[in-house]
């Protein structure tokens, strides 16, 4: 009798939960990789091994025709606004820790998108989108709890970092004070952390992310988890045992930024076997992206692409990123989409995945992706306005002198073509080290000495302004400005549009009041 009851309690129970399940809003899991290179992932021909991260985006949609910022803060701020940096004022540099100000208070993240669907809304590893009041930091923007740091890098063992003043001489007068300052961040919730000194972060913050996970799957909520990784940002520092599988490399930054992806790679193995032990993965949508393209300066890359991280070259905004789900029809499992995705597309299509409406009024510069990404439709996207900055002004002669000036630094891809204008930084090919020089030897002399031309080192440049067919032509090797004037001038004149919206960019000089001494050693609130 009792077996018989248990039997049918089992029979009534199990499709109750499958469709409880089913019926639940899927949980999204949004990994950011901080400075990881489009060269530096297996399916893109990496020298070392992402076993991971190239399975998962085996069995989902690589996104091969995706767009992120090319350096953190503004980034960070689309990914979670939906927002141009023109639209948030935040188009000039990053947020710098001594500096008083933040993503604008006005525009709701994508936390607080999913917190009002009733999510539970958890951020691990970097913020960097303000912290000089407690109300830019994570809690105030719609995250239940915290556990990481504010500012944009920092020791991966300490936790600690230095910044010096900054300003702008077009808007600002230097600030009262010089120096440098330097102290600890990181924090549980809004609480200083201290007992994690000599714990290497990507061990700490995939342990926090695991923890999570354990305790999300006896929630009744359905959860939001940012997983914003400190790696494979500079420093460059890892545990010896996951470098000791490069020692080949001769390159000693690129071996141990090889190390660097391994820990990553694994701290994503273990996360996602942590969703499928709590029987979570199966309503999950993981999302993983870098942040801006590979710093090559310190072991990234970005190779066969021109430029790096700072730079409008594709190199610096081309974006590693996939999306994986047993939620994704089955025809779109494995496949590889070339249609146009921007970082600022995340909030509205998160907000699409979880059924949630964006009211028209914020007026979005994203859009969604979501029946791109799951079914295979085609994007909305035509267009991505890589960035207009005012104070990235540029000795040198203004071009096409009726519309859009030429020697502010701006870029704009309109379907197949793009424009750069104004200084878009060092637009070296970088080989990936001791590998394609001979691939490099391949590029004609005459390409070669193009290498130098947005070099200007203090000179005014020879050149300020490019045109390039991103289809034919992914490497920017051939400038078609002035074959395709007709082109150039449709391309300025919507860059134009777009200045015409822009609000004006804000960069205050640094405050001395933030100098950590003062705050208990830590990076912190100050006002
Ligand atoms: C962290 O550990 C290092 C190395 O042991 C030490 O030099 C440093 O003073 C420690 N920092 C703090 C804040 O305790
Ligand atoms: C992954 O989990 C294993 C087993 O718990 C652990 O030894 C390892 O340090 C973890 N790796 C990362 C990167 O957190
Ligand atoms: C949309 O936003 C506007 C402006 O903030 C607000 O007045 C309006 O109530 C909002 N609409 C909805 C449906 O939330
Ligand atoms: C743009 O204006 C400058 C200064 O007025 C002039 O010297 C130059 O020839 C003009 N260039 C073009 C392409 O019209
Ligand atoms: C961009 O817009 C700003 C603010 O409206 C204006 O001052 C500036 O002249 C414009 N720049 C160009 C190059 O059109």
């Amino acid at each position: 009798m009792l077996v018989r009851h248990a039997l049918i309690l089992a029979v009534l129970l199990l499709p109750t939960r499958a469709v409880a399940l089913r019926t639940r809003p899927p949980n999204i899991v949004f990994i950011v990789a901080d400075d990881y290179g489009h060269r530096d992932i297996g399916y893109h021909g990496a020298e070392f091994a992402t076993p991971t991260l190239d399975s998962l985006a085996a069995g989902g949609v690589k996104l091969e025709n995706y767009y992120v910022q090319p350096i953190c803060s503004p980034s960070r701020s689309q990914l979670m606004t939906g927002r141009y940096q023109i639209h948030t004022g935040l188009q000039h540099s990053i947020i710098w820790p001594s500096q008083p100000y933040g993503l604008p208070l006005q525009y709701p993240t994508l936390a607080n998108l999913l917190k009002d669907q009733g999510y539970s809304t958890h951020a691990i590893g970097k913020w960097h989108l303000g912290l000089y009041k407690e109300e830019y930091t994570p809690l105030y923007r719609g995250f239940d709890t915290f556990y990481g740091y504010w500012t944009g890098g920092e020791d991966y063992y300490t936790y600690r970092t230095c910044d010096r003043v900054h300003y702008d001489q077009a808007i600002a007068e230097p600030p009262s004070a010089d120096g440098k300052f330097c102290g600890l961040d990181l924090r549980d919730m809004d609480q200083p952390v201290t007992d994690k000194n000599g714990t290497y972060s990507t061990l700490l913050y995939t342990e926090k992310a695991v923890q999570l996970i354990q305790s999300a799957a006896t929630s009744e909520k359905p959860f939001f988890l940012y997983l914003a990784y400190q790696a494979v940002h500079d420093p460059l520092e890892a545990p010896d045992s996951y470098i000791k599988p490069y020692n080949h490399i001769q390159d000693q930054k690129r071996r141990i930024y090889a190390g660097m992806v391994s820990a990553l790679d694994e701290g994503v193995k273990n996360v996602t076997d942590a969703l499928e032990q709590n029987e979570l993965w199966d309503n999950t949508v993981l999302i993983f992206t870098t942040d801006n393209g590979g710093e090559v300066h310190s072991g990234g890359n970005n190779w066969p692409l021109r430029g790096a991280k700072h730079t409008l070259w594709e190199g610096g905004v081309k974006g590693v990123g996939f999306v994986t789900s047993p939620l994704l029809s089955e025809g779109q499992k494995g496949k590889v989409s070339t249609d146009m995705m921007h970082v600022s597309d995340w909030f509205p299509t998160v907000a699409d995945i979880v059924g949630a409406k964006v009211n028209s009024s914020l007026a979005l510069d994203g859009f969604s992706q979501w029946n791109m990404i799951r079914d295979g439709k085609a994007s909305e996207r035509k267009e991505i306005l890589h960035n207009i900055d005012i104070l990235f002004p540029q000795k040198g002669k203004k071009l096409f002198n009726d519309t859009f000036d030429t020697r502010v630094r701006a870029s704009i891809r309109v379907g197949d073509y793009k424009l750069l204008c104004g200084d878009p930084g060092d637009g070296t090919w970088w080989p990936v080290p001791s590998i394609d020089q001979a691939e490099l030897t391949s590029v004609s002399a005459a390409e070669r000495a193009t290498l130098r031309e947005s070099r200007p080192r203090g000179e005014p440049a020879a050149k300020n302004l490019w045109l390039f067919n991103i289809r034919d032509d992914p490497s920017e090797r051939y400038d078609l400005s002035a074959s395709e004037p007709e082109v150039v001038r449709r391309l300025l004149d919507r860059i134009s549009h777009y200045n015409s919206t822009a609000l004006p960019p804000q960069f205050p000089p640094s405050d001395p009041a933030c100098d950590p001494k003062l705050h208990g050693g830590f990076w912190g609130p100050w006002r």
